[in-house]
């Protein structure tokens, strides 16, 4: 499975969203994460489509929204629109609806994610995958969602290890707490897809940082570690 780095945006200077999206790709980032949450499903409020569209004019970049809502569906339409490129929804926000919600971001021509909480059991997330419209990543939270520069919780590295056993060629993406001293762990277990806000925007090389991710998910796949 091929390295996706995707900074975190929720670190950047959101008063220089283009700016910062641009630094971003000059140093290496394969897509931009776009953490979007309600005040509701996490007790934190960020950006919407409307941001989203602003930064679509400056950027043909791949937009990775992960959206930490309540009401899911509402979000498609407008997320389309806006130009959003995946939409990563959470299963603890779509019990009753994830079919629905799939194929509405299909339509909209967005990549359907799905995403789960540190609470939430890897096996909740199987039906999405192996739905005949299935979702094409999925996004193992390795912190509450909420806010950033919180510490990588390695427990939740059976899920990643399991999902990848189970899909070997899954986009398996982490999420929270990733920088050089836990990447080693997230890549050997198999995840491919690397978030991450502060590590990347406290780095002085920004660049440095997105390379150490890189090699470490390139190794790990090379070698199936996961299989050890
Ligand atoms: C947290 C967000 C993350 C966050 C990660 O709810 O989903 O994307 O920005 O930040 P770091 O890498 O600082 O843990
Ligand atoms: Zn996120």
């Amino acid at each position: 499975m091929e390295a996706k780095i995707a900074p975190s945006m929720l670190s950047s200077d959101f008063s220089n969203l283009a700016s910062e999206a641009h630094y971003m790709l000059q140093c290496g980032a394969d897509w931009l994460h776009m953490d979007i949450m309600d005040g509701h499903f996490v007790p934190n409020l960020t950006i919407g489509a409307p941001v989203i569209q602003s930064l679509r004019k400056h950027t043909t970049a791949y937009l990775d929204c992960h959206l930490m809502v309540t009401n899911p569906l509402d979000y498609v339409e407008p997320f389309g629109k806006a130009g959003a490129s995946g939409f990563t929804f959470h299963i603890e926000a779509s019990k009753d609806n994830w079919k629905e919600i799939i194929r509405r971001v299909k339509a909209a021509g967005m990549r359907p994610g799905v995403s789960l909480k540190p609470g939430t059991s890897v096996d909740e997330v199987y039906p999405l995958i192996e739905d005949e419209e299935p979702v094409q990543i999925v996004l193992v939270m390795t912190v509450e969602p909420g806010f950033g520069g919180q510490k990588f919780m390695p427990e939740m590295m059976d899920k990643v290890r399991t999902l990848r056993k189970k899909y070997p060629s899954l986009d398996i993406e982490v999420d929270g707490g990733l920088g050089p001293s836990t990447i080693e762990l997230a890549a050997s277990s198999g995840a491919n897809c690397i978030v991450a806000g502060s590590s990347i925007f406290g780095a002085k090389e920004p660049a440095e940082v997105i390379s150490i991710f890189r090699k470490s998910v390139e190794g790990a796949q090379q070698n199936k570690q996961w299989q050890r």
